[in-house]
């Protein structure tokens, strides 16, 4: 025979008749007057505003819409403890809670012209009073959640959330679990209050006074969690701040992202890195529109080998002259190991190309000074550009000392000046950001 009774499942109730929280008010009586239907294992889902309303958290706030909004924004600053984003009026916040959402729940709907409501100040434990009154006062065992209106990124439109909860497990985990595909559910994990706390909404809606509901049916078990389970530790938090204030941030730190790093993994870098990289320094700034600077990079291990080792021994030989001892010469040369060691090997030089001819060699000389510091900032470029993609380098000076076995070795052209060598492959530990230069006594205002 048909079985024609409807599958059990969820009821969600509206409790009306609620008249309007003061700090005087006793919540779970009132309650429980308007809704003497409530039962054992019914789940209250309560608007946050009730508890700013009985905890003592609405603001006497001035009635002109000027005042009121400068004054709105002095709470909005005083709630906030981290800005997520900011774009034009909007701005998103984190609260004391962690909250993360639309002026720091700082609310001027749904209460007197001269009031504006803070949320609670701790929300988990306003639903936890609620619920011991109701089961101390009132012999009733239930579970409460407490809710605000919130936006999602990625997701236009608001949905209610749980900003509070006592008495119910806010997540349902099916971790390890199988699907009835045989698939093994590795992270879903569902915040079951926040759904409780959508669902409610469906029946308070935000403008016929229903600020309480009560969702039936609703199987849950209390293992101790409250709402603050629900936000997402800062450091695993892939979002923890608006698109524009993470570009923002990334130009302003891409400086502190290089130091020399003389100790490298041994992977090579990637090219497409590389080229990248070449690509962002070569836009450093040079005189008369020019390209002077080419980066050498040495590819081929023979080539590179036998021209470092061509430097070492004109190296060796300049350190003789100087009558340096066998141990010193060993000491200072050993130092060059790093071109040898390094992944990759770059060196920088100043072709000259687009150099004015002048007639005398102090203006020569002085447009070569100019190219040589363009081609500093070439070179500070690439070390920029390679750290910010997390690439370490050293820029060292040998080649400068040894441009002419550097142009025979390479095959240059004569007038091609070697700045450096830069040394580069993935830092052998991870470099981090460096902190702002002092700039006392280096900074000269004049
Ligand atoms: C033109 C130039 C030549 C350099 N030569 C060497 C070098 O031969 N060996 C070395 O280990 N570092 C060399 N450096 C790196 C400096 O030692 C380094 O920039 C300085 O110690 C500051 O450290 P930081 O780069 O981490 O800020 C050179 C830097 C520049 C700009």
């Amino acid at each position: 025979m048909t079985d024609h009774r409807a599958p059990e499942g969820l009821q969600i109730l509206p409790i009306t008749g609620l008249g309007e929280f003061d700090a005087d008010s006793d919540l779970a009586a009132e309650i429980v007057a308007a809704a003497p239907w409530i039962v054992d294992g019914d789940v209250l889902v309560v608007t946050s505003k009730v508890f700013s309303k009985t905890e003592g958290r609405m603001v006497a706030a001035p009635t002109d819409p000027d005042e009121r909004d400068a004054f709105r924004r002095k709470l909005i600053d005083d709630e906030t403890v981290r800005v997520v984003a900011r774009r034009n009026r909007t701005l998103i916040t984190a609260n004391r809670n962690g909250l993360v959402q639309a002026a720091a729940g700082v609310d001027g709907s749904n209460v007197r012209t001269d009031q504006i409501a803070l949320l609670p100040l701790d929300p988990d434990a306003s639903a936890a009073r609620l619920r011991t009154r109701l089961a101390e006062e009132h012999g009733l065992a239930v579970a409460v959640i407490v809710t605000d209106t919130m936006g999602r990124a990625w997701r236009t439109g608001q949905t209610d959330v749980a900003i509070g909860a006592a008495g119910i497990a806010v997540s349902h985990g099916y971790d390890g679990i199988d699907d009835g595909y045989g698939n093994t559910l590795l992270v879903t994990d569902i915040a079951v209050a926040d759904e409780l706390a959508a669902a409610g909404d469906l029946v308070k809606g935000k403008l016929d006074g229903v600020p309480v509901a009560v969702v039936r049916g609703m199987p849950y078990v209390d293992d101790g969690t409250a709402a603050r389970d629900l936000v997402r530790d800062l450091d695993d938090d892939m979002f923890r701040l608006g698109v524009e204030e993470a570009l923002a941030q990334g130009h302003r730190e891409a400086l502190l992202t290089r130091r020399s790093v003389r100790h490298f993994a041994d992977d090579a870098v990637d090219p497409a890195t590389m080229h990248a990289a070449f690509a962002d320094a070569l836009t450093a700034p040079a005189p008369h529109h020019t390209h002077p600077i080419r980066f050498l990079w040495i590819r081929d291990a023979d080539r590179r080998r036998r021209l470092l080792d061509a430097m070492a021994h004109a190296w060796r030989t300049d350190l003789s002259a100087d009558q340096k001892t066998p141990e010193s010469i060993a000491k200072r040369v050993q130092r060059g190991q790093i071109l040898y060691d390094a992944p990759e090997l770059v060196i920088p030089v100043l072709t000259g190309d687009g150099m004015h001819d002048y007639p005398d060699e102090r203006r020569n000389g002085c447009e070569n000074t100019m190219f040589l510091v363009a081609g500093g900032a070439a070179v500070a470029g690439l070390l920029v550009a390679l750290s910010a993609r997390e690439i370490g380098s050293c820029w060292v000076g040998s080649t400068i000392f040894a441009a002419d076995v550097v142009r025979e070795q390479l095959e240059l052209p004569q007038h091609w000046q070697p700045l450096g060598a830069v040394a580069i492959g993935h830092p052998a530990q991870p470099a981090g950001l460096r902190a702002p230069a002092a700039t006392d006594g280096l900074v000269v205002e004049l």
